[in-house]
């Protein structure tokens, strides 16, 4: 065994408790560490013939990259959707590493860690309140959740017209509508040879909206005379968090053929709390749904769930099959999530999102949702009451989407803001105006961020 492994193996208490007590330091002092850095970083392009051993890197790292290590995690990282991860995420992620499976199958005589995969979908469906007939596993982020979804989608559209697009490619027009997706889906219908050009834009609802504009859909449809197609709806658009109609579009299910897609990568989490359940009903007659775990389940990155109606697993299996692995048996007979899903080799997952749902249950969730969502309401206040601000749109759920009374200023006024390290926001553009954005799903965000976020624009806006 090569020196540096052996040490290592050696040292591997010292290694993990140098890792424990630099975790808890950073986890300690999470609230007080700045969200940016200026730091300039070197990169090293030479790999040392020796290496160092674990004690020393961890050094090199402290030195080189520590300090670029920003409060992603905490409590002011409003920018995009940005969860943390709760204790119980963490205590699970780092036994995913530990235990290092390659999570797979259910069965057999290695490792069958999928049962808790397995386990953990039905919990996150017991979560949302969803039926037991959706199949679901783990991907890295809602990007590939929608990618798998609609790789199934695409699978459904061939059988209706007789071909098998898995072993044949695509051909024909295969229709996907969609009134406000997310660009994660539009990038799935790029990777998936579909053509991100190639959907039809469906109108939104009239006034301040990113609804689906549901007479738009069915006149659409008509003109669709029958043929198949795929319909992209959102729980929860990312610049305002807008839904869209689920007890309309489950009617129109029942009239028309076509497979439904819902991206609630964040917004599913509205099924938490019965103060804002009424906004994803309906949504349980869908064919296929996105969920993220790394925004309002607060665990680590890389997680998302993708459900799909379990009667459409025979497509699931023909999109993603290792057809030409005879070592890897009957896709069928022996259950493996290689063959439902893009990756092959899969760390465990779950295990962080099954922890913390073990942990905090359906209470802590519906806590986690309402105190984000009041702390939306708070500062969404502050906006309003302030002439220097406007509200792009209401708060429906999460999210503040506004701009400056000037908005050209917008720009400015957000790198002023990000460079203090208080609190981080991302700028969007929303109906053609510059503007911010401002994400609530970390657990840890209290009124007191909201009053020091609120003291640090103050400061700002006196400089503008
Ligand atoms: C509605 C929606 N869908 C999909 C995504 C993509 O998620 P990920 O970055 O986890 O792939 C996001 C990310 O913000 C989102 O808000």
């Amino acid at each position: 065994m090569n020196n540096h492994l052996k040490n290592d193996l050696d040292a591997i208490e010292s290694i993990l408790d140098l890792v424990k007590h630099q975790g808890l330091d950073f986890l300690n002092n999470i609230c007080e560490r700045p969200t940016s850095t200026q730091k300039e970083v070197q990169i090293t392009n030479e790999l040392s013939e020796e290496g160092l051993g674990t004690i020393d890197a961890l050094q090199q790292f402290n030195k080189c990259f520590e300090e670029i290590m920003v409060a992603s995690t905490g409590p002011r990282y409003w920018g995009f959707v940005t969860g943390g991860s709760t204790p119980a995420a963490i205590a699970g992620d780092w036994l995913s590493t530990i235990y290092d499976q390659n999570t797979q199958s259910v069965k057999g005589s290695g490792d069958v860690s999928a049962l808790i995969e397995l386990e953990t979908i039905k919990l996150l469906l017991s979560l949302f309140n969803l039926p037991t007939d959706f199949f679901g596993g783990f991907v890295t982020g809602a990007t590939m959740s929608n990618f798998t979804c609609l790789a199934v989608a695409r699978q459904w559209i061939g059988q209706q017209n007789g071909k098998d697009f898995a072993r044949a490619g695509v051909s024909g027009i295969v229709h996907v509508l969609s009134a406000t997706p997310h660009s994660s889906a539009v990038k799935s219908l790029a990777m998936l040879g579909l053509g991100s050009n190639n959907f039809t834009q469906l109108k939104t609802t009239a006034g301040n909206r990113e609804t689906v504009d549901t007479a738009d859909l069915e006149d659409k449809i008509k003109t669709l005379n029958g043929q198949s197609f795929i319909l992209i709806s959102s729980a929860g658009t990312v610049n305002t968090v807008d839904f869209d109609d689920f007890e309309a579009i489950s009617k129109l299910k029942e009239k028309y053929n076509f497979w439904w897609h819902i991206d609630a990568a964040f917004g599913g989490f509205a099924a938490c709390s019965p103060k804002y359940n009424h906004l994803v009903k309906g949504w349980e007659t869908a064919d296929s749904i996105t969920v993220d775990c790394h925004k309002w389940l607060n665990v680590p990155y890389e997680s998302a769930v993708f459900f799909v109606k379990e009667k459409h697993q025979l497509l699931q299996m023909q999109t993603f099959q290792n057809s030409n692995a005879a070592y890897l048996g009957d896709p069928l007979e022996n259950f493996s999530y290689l063959n439902f899903l893009p990756e092959n080799s899969r760390r465990l997952k779950a295990l962080p999102a099954w922890f913390s749902l073990i942990s905090y249950g359906k209470s802590g969730y519906q806590d986690i949702v309402e105190n984000s969502v009041e702390m939306a309401l708070l500062f969404a206040d502050f906006i309003e009451q302030n002439p220097a601000f406007k509200l792009l749109a209401p708060v429906r759920l999460n999210t503040v989407c506004f701009t400056l009374a000037d908005e050209n200023q917008a720009g400015d006024f957000l790198n002023r803001l990000n460079a203090t390290g208080k609190v981080f926001m991302t700028p969007t553009v929303y109906k053609g105006n510059k503007g911010l954005r401002a994400a609530f799903v970390n657990w840890r965000t209290t009124k007191a961020d909201i009053e020091l976020v609120i003291s640090e624009i103050e400061k700002v806006l006196v400089n503008l």
